[in-house]
């Protein structure tokens, strides 16, 4: 596809224009206002290499250059040349290249040879999968989905907070109030009863706590009941977490959690000891970070057992060692900032550059209406309670307004968890939101449903043309003048920026820049629907028409593949 702005920065180059290729490429602009071209150039910069007023120059460089084939028309007002592209040299191009590449629209080999791990998700065993669980275990994704399709080798790992002392607890309330045939029915709601039965019992029994660090003691020295049990309470979460990794189609190369790294700490400690970072304070291990403005690391508690952070370092370690990693990036909450620049800092301290390849990629927090989420009070809302219930709702909608569907289970599964994920991926990352069940199962507006209506629209537009959805048969054979209207125009201006989005979105680890851009898209697509009639009687206009919607359908898919949604090409 041409790269406009490197072509135009090619062509004021051949017209003698006193700026290097470089500076030339930072001055072309995009007006906001279209009636100043597609493209302008500001000639301010060259009236002192120039000698001349800035409009006469813009005067010169217009005329020298307006009968390029690529352009339309070229126009100067005051100090800036206007440039309008040609449309149908433009349109011709996107839309062939669209069309050709199909799946592969927007891929590249940017990254190649280049691994980048991806964390993400990683929740806790034995606790809910809850609600907060979706942003990291879809931005994660989304981000996931980006780089491999940049050419990147991508790892996915979920870092399963599987270890810590919370176990023990957990051990203690299963030998104290449960019972194995809850636990097998409903694992993670019963064990996260005993969790909270623990807390409320222990506020009245202080004895308990010392119990439940006493089997954590056990469980690490590797006491085979201990390990049983909780062997068993992680293959039981790990069952329920695939169940809603499955519904959301999500998938990873690694499960490498906390507890993997159990035997890989005492490197961590030695090397912090040779280098002389650590510290001992009141019988613990620490780092004390007071110089470069951080709060003290604690490395071991009092009683030698390590902790979050001494496993994330060791991790960091082996994931170096292992993937050779060119980014090492975690999709987790905000409210781990401190701990992440902590660790980061640490590894840094021990003399290691690939400090700076971590990446923390942080989300804002999710809160229920009725206030914060609390585990321990049993205040949560269940993820997978909220993929099943957008799924019946879509369901409902779909029968109620007869919508055409091949298959109203499958479709329902597509849109109702498609429309959950697309409201995830939506907003910029770090702003906090309220979760509301009304606001997950709106489907007007800007919303994942819409964009699925308007490709299932674009399909079947496709169909009713007696054409498949893909495969227009030779395009180069097609005439382009019909599809040049300002609709058309518009459309293809942004499934032309769409690779540039996706590179974007992936710099900046924020797909919603790709959402919006797909809304975008959706809307252009839905104009364009409206204003121009496309199943008309000229053959040519028909089959000209039919491309571009072939290639917004292509542009609209790719953008949600890449955000993890499906398409469904009927609704
Ligand atoms: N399990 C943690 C939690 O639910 C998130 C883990 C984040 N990843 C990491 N490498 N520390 O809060």
């Amino acid at each position: 596809m041409v790269n406009y702005k490197e072509k135009i920065g090619q062509i004021l180059i051949e017209a003698d224009v006193a700026l290097s290729y470089e500076e030339l490429l930072d001055t072309i602009e995009v007006p906001t206002d279209k009636s100043m071209g597609d493209y302008a150039f500001p000639c301010f910069k060259l009236a002192k290499a120039m000698r001349k007023a800035p409009p006469l120059i813009a005067k010169d460089i217009a005329e020298k250059i307006s009968s390029n084939e690529i352009f339309d028309k070229v126009e100067s007002v005051n100090a800036y040349v206007n440039i309008f592209i040609s449309r149908q040299k433009f349109v011709e191009s996107i839309i062939t290249e669209v069309n050709e590449k199909e799946d592969a629209f927007g891929r590249s080999e940017k990254g190649k040879g280049k691994t980048v791990i991806v964390e993400f998700s990683s929740p806790n065993i034995a606790k809910p999968f809850h609600i907060g669980h979706i942003r990291s275990t879809v931005i994660g994704n989304a981000i996931y989905k980006l780089y491999d399709f940049l050419g990147y080798d991508t790892i996915r790992i979920n870092h399963l907070g599987d270890y810590g002392t919370q176990f023990g607890k957990m051990i203690c309330a299963y030998r104290r109030w449960g019972n194995k045939e809850d636990v097998q029915r409903e694992p993670i709601k019963t064990l996260l009863s005993y969790y909270t039965k623990f807390h409320e019992e222990a506020d009245k029994d202080a004895t308990l706590e010392d119990e439940a660090r006493s089997i954590f003691t056990a469980l690490e020295r590797g006491e085979p009941d201990e390990v049983e049990l909780w062997k068993w309470f992680r293959e039981e979460s790990l069952k329920e977490f695939n169940r809603v990794y499955k519904m959301l189609g999500i998938e990873f190369d690694s499960y490498a959690g906390e507890s993997f790294y159990s035997d890989k700490m005492q490197r961590v400690l030695d090397e912090l000891s040779e280098k002389g970072l650590l510290q001992e304070s009141q019988g613990a291990q620490i780092v004390d970070l007071s110089e470069h403005s951080l709060p003290v690391a604690m490395i071991t508690k009092s009683d030698g057992s390590t902790l979050y952070i001494t496993r994330d370092i060791a991790a960091g370690f082996y994931r170096k060692e292992h993937y050779d990693f060119y980014k090492n990036i975690y999709v987790v909450a905000s409210q781990q900032n401190l701990h992440f620049q902590q660790w980061f800092k640490i590894v840094e301290l021990l003399g290691y550059d690939w400090a700076k390849d971590c990446i923390h990629v942080p989300f804002g927090l999710v809160s229920l209406e009725d206030g914060t989420m609390s585990t321990r009070q049993g205040r949560v809302v269940f993820l997978e309670d909220v993929l099943n219930r957008a799924v019946e709702q879509t369901k409902n909608i779909i029968l109620e307004k007869g919508v055409n569907t091949d298959n109203a289970d499958e479709t329902s599964k597509k849109v109702g968890i498609g429309a959950v994920i697309f409201q995830e991926l939506s907003n910029n990352r770090i702003k906090d939101y309220t979760f509301s069940w009304d606001k997950v199962l709106n489907f007007e507006g800007e919303t994942g449903p819409y964009v699925q209506y308007t490709h299932a629209r674009a399909c079947s537009v496709l169909r009713n043309a007696g054409n498949s959805v893909s495969g227009l048969g030779d395009i180069s054979k097609l005439d382009m003048k019909y599809v040049v209207g300002d609709a058309a125009f518009e459309l293809s201006k942004l499934i032309y920026e769409m690779p540039e989005v996706i590179e974007d979105a992936a710099d900046r680890y924020e797909p919603s820049v790709l959402t919006r851009h797909v809304v975008d898209i959706a809307q252009a697509f839905n104009s364009f629907y409206h204003e121009e009639h496309i199943l008309v009687d000229n053959e040519d206009e028909k089959l000209a028409k039919l491309a571009l919607v072939a290639a917004a359908r292509i542009a609209i898919k790719n953008g949600l593949d890449l955000l993890g949604i499906e398409s469904p090409e009927k609704m």
